[in-house]
């Protein structure tokens, strides 16, 4: 059975690593990147290389675009937006949830179907099992477009609202930024006094999986808009902040994240939470600071 051709713009790691998941499937590929000495690998490997973006939409019904951001989509379409008529453009390129759904408007006026996705795992990891994409858009074109996206990683549509599958990329986005920083920050500090990277790693992993544990009580709690304090308040969460933001101030480190987490935490015991458990932070995070 002869597969879908895909036409794949955006050439970076991530589009690199779709374009040989493709091929490696069987699938005819047709690229085009800005800068065109990216394709010339793909090109050895068997890819086509389209000369201008016209040609790369006028290739393939199912059109990938791997880009920096929605900025760059419109850098690289917008010229070419005649081409999209009669495309399904399935956009994996991160940006808000808002630029998604004006993303996903702006094509549709050009006659394009359109998917959104958020890819969560590293190009090295595209094409292998456990490896998984948000997607939301038209639940139609999804399934008509499935399995060849499933070449990529696993599949996961979130609803007919172009903006989730960046609603939920961002979420974990924001999770995966703050901890692998704090993680960077812990070793600053154990390095400052001379503790290895390797020596402290065991309790890095632990300081992960412990952070697990606490994940359903969080959704418990702000599910239920309430915030028992019984097994710990805020007021000693702050406190604690605070020390951690003195060790990395004596140990002469930049104090940017623990600062910002210690102010964090004594807005939570100036707005009245402090007798709360730490989750009552929610409510402070729920809108902007003063
Ligand atoms: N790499 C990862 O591990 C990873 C993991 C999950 C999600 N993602 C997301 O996947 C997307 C692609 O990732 P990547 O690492 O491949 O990104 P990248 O290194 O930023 O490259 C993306 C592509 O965007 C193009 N581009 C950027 N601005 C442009 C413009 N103004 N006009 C035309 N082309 C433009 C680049 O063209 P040139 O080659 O000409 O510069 C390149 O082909 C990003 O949204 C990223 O957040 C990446």
């Amino acid at each position: 059975m002869s597969r879908q051709g895909v036409t794949l713009i955006g050439l970076g790691p991530m589009g690199q690593a779709m374009v040989r998941a493709l091929l490696a499937a069987g699938h005819p590929v047709t690229v085009w990147n800005r800068t065109p000495g990216k394709a010339d690998g793909l090109v050895a490997e068997g890819a086509v290389r389209a000369a201008t973006v016209a040609d790369a939409l006028a290739a393939n019904e199912l059109v990938v675009l791997s880009l920096t951001d929605y900025a760059a989509m419109y850098a690289v379409l917008e010229p070419a937006a005649a081409a999209l008529d009669g495309r399904v453009v399935v956009n994996l390129s991160s940006d808000t949830p808002e630029q998604a759904r004006a993303g996903a408007e702006w094509a549709a006026r050009h006659g394009a179907r359109y998917l959104t996705g958020g890819v969560q795992v590293p190009a090295r990891l595209i094409g292998q099992p456990g490896s998984a994409t948000f997607y939301s858009g038209p639940e139609d074109v999804f399934e008509a477009h499935r399995a060849t996206l499933e070449v990529l990683t696993e599949a996961d549509h979130r609803g007919a609202d172009p903006g989730l599958s960046q609603v939920y990329y961002q979420a974990l986005m924001t999770v995966f930024w703050t901890t692998m920083t704090a993680h960077l920050q812990a070793q600053a500090l154990v390095g400052a006094h001379g503790v290895t990277a390797a020596e402290y790693l065991p309790y890095a992993v632990q300081a992960a999986e412990t952070a697990a544990y606490f994940l359903p009580g969080i959704a418990k709690d702000v599910e239920a808009g309430r915030y028992p304090g019984d097994e710990g308040t805020l007021a000693m969460c702050a406190a604690s902040a605070e020390h951690a933001l003195h060790a990395a101030r004596d140990a002469g480190l930049d104090t940017t994240v623990p600062a910002a987490l210690a102010a964090l935490f004594g807005r939570g015991v100036a707005e009245g939470h402090g007798a709360e458990s730490f989750t009552s932070l929610v409510e402070v995070l729920r809108k902007p600071a003063a």
